[in-house]
């Protein structure tokens, strides 16, 4: 880190400026040389984010500074970077492996998807990542990666865990890759508005702190139609109230019009995927406020390497039907106006690629800022996070990273972060 560059500026905070907080351990100071504000879009030029501890305490100009006292503080340069509040993901499955897919997935335990999970979430957080949204995973695996995370035993985003998907008997999210004899059934399948309510609390119970179902079938399970609905109204109605009853958000994976539209109505926070929305979709969306989170690169991904990864026949044949389709309707959606969030389905494919969306999002419709405040506020809004995360405003965490240059013009700067702060702390610089 040049952290000490600039030395003489540093003696001029020293000898001009008070930035007393007794209450704060520890104060950092970066001179931001471009810092994005994701609001209006516009690129300010010199700023100087001061942090206390972990929390921004404000955001000001040198001249701003005359008038405070002296005080020691970490300096930190990234005069000549473009800073950006940390990213966010709305789709992630940190405990998924893009290498094991299909039957492979049988061999792998819950203790090993977890040190899987702890490699992903360093990769996560090192590609710029400080908060991601983790759609479900096999026994509460998430719950506990994200306690780790929060304890300091191993580096990686803020989670907002899912714990297990909940799914109807046989539907995308079971598990029905053997037969009867040797049946496996998923954690979170229920059937029936009491089961599901059931499970949503036992979800509860154990860490989650995002419910998610699914109302369709999918691309990567056995035996399941993409376009075809799981879960009657009543049941998701039950899921969602239980839900928000108990103050979680929801979560639908969903391809099909008909399973978006049903999850729309039974009051879902995001529909993830909707690969086949329909105008009809699109506008109940907008009228609800409900966030589409829209995974438009990882089709490229499952089509190359899927079959390599064991990725099943059946599910690279559904993928051909799906991949064009979803980013057309994401185009339609963004025209329209609907609520975008950022969401990748990581885990699918590699962890750490998620910025790689990005690009596909500016190239089917998005400008490079909507596709960055999908990413930061728009996410922040969905999670209802958006007092803590999402810009670089004072009272908010210190979640900061930098890339070398605009990303406003080169969208796929984001491919390549350079510094990464979570929570006050820094994880990432450019000599490391
Ligand atoms: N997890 C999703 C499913 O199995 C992946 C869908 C990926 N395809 C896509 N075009 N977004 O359904």
């Amino acid at each position: 880190m040049r952290k000490i560059a600039l030395l003489g500026l540093m003696s001029l905070f020293i000898a001009t400026s008070s930035f007393a907080d007794d209450a704060a351990e520890k104060t950092t100071v970066i001179h931001a040389g471009h810092m994005l504000d994701v609001e209006s879009g516009e690129i300010l030029k010199d700023r100087f984010i001061i942090i206390d501890d972990n929390i921004i305490r404000d955001v000001v100009t040198l001249s701003d500074m005359e008038d405070m006292e002296p005080e020691d503080v970490e300096f930190i340069d990234l005069s000549d970077m473009y800073v950006l509040p940390g990213l966010s993901d709305s789709h992630v499955h940190l405990t998924g492996d893009a290498h094991v897919h299909g039957y492979k997935r049988l061999t792998r335990s819950t203790p090993r998807a977890a040190i899987t999970g702890v490699r992903n979430a360093k990769r996560t957080l090192m590609a710029g990542f400080t908060t991601v949204r983790n759609v479900g995973a096999p026994g509460f695996a998430d719950v506990d990666l994200m306690e780790a995370i929060e304890d300091g035993d191993v580096p990686g985003p803020r989670i907002i865990p899912a714990g297990r998907s909940i799914g109807i008997t046989g539907g995308h999210c079971d598990n029905n890759l053997l037969p009867y004899e040797n049946r496996k059934t998923a954690g979170g399948v229920a059937d029936g508005p009491w089961a599901v309510r059931a499970k949503v609390r036992e979800n509860k119970k154990f860490g989650a702190k995002v419910i998610k179902f699914c109302g369709t079938g999918g691309v990567l399970s056995k035996g399941t139609k993409v376009g075809a609905q799981q879960f009657s109204f009543e049941e998701m109605k039950a899921i969602v109230d239980e839900a928000h009853q108990l103050g979680l958000k929801v979560a639908v994976h969903a391809h099909g019009e008909e399973g978006i539209d049903t999850a729309i109505k039974a009051g879902v926070d995001s529909v993830e995927h909707s690969s086949f929305i329909s105008d009809a979709g699109i506008s109940a969306a907008k009228a609800n406020g409900t966030y589409l989170s829209m995974d438009v690169y990882v089709s490229d991904y499952i089509l190359s390497e899927g079959e390599a990864a064991g990725i099943l026949q059946e599910s690279l044949e559904k993928e051909r039907t799906v991949g064009r389709k979803q980013r057309e309707r994401f185009k339609a959606a963004v025209k329209a106006g609907a609520k975008m969030a950022f969401g990748t389905d990581a885990g699918v494919y590699p962890h750490g690629d998620n910025g790689k969306q990005f690009a596909f999002m500016v190239k089917w419709g998005m400008t490079p800022l909507q596709a960055i405040q999908a990413s930061t506020i728009e996410n922040a809004q969905l999670f209802g996070l958006e007092e803590s995360i999402g810009s670089l405003e004072s009272g908010k965490m210190a979640d900061i990273i930098a890339v070398s240059g605009d990303p406003l013009q080169e969208i796929a700067q984001l491919e390549d972060v350079d510094f990464v702060m979570k929570n006050g702390e820094v994880f990432k610089t450019d000599s490391n």
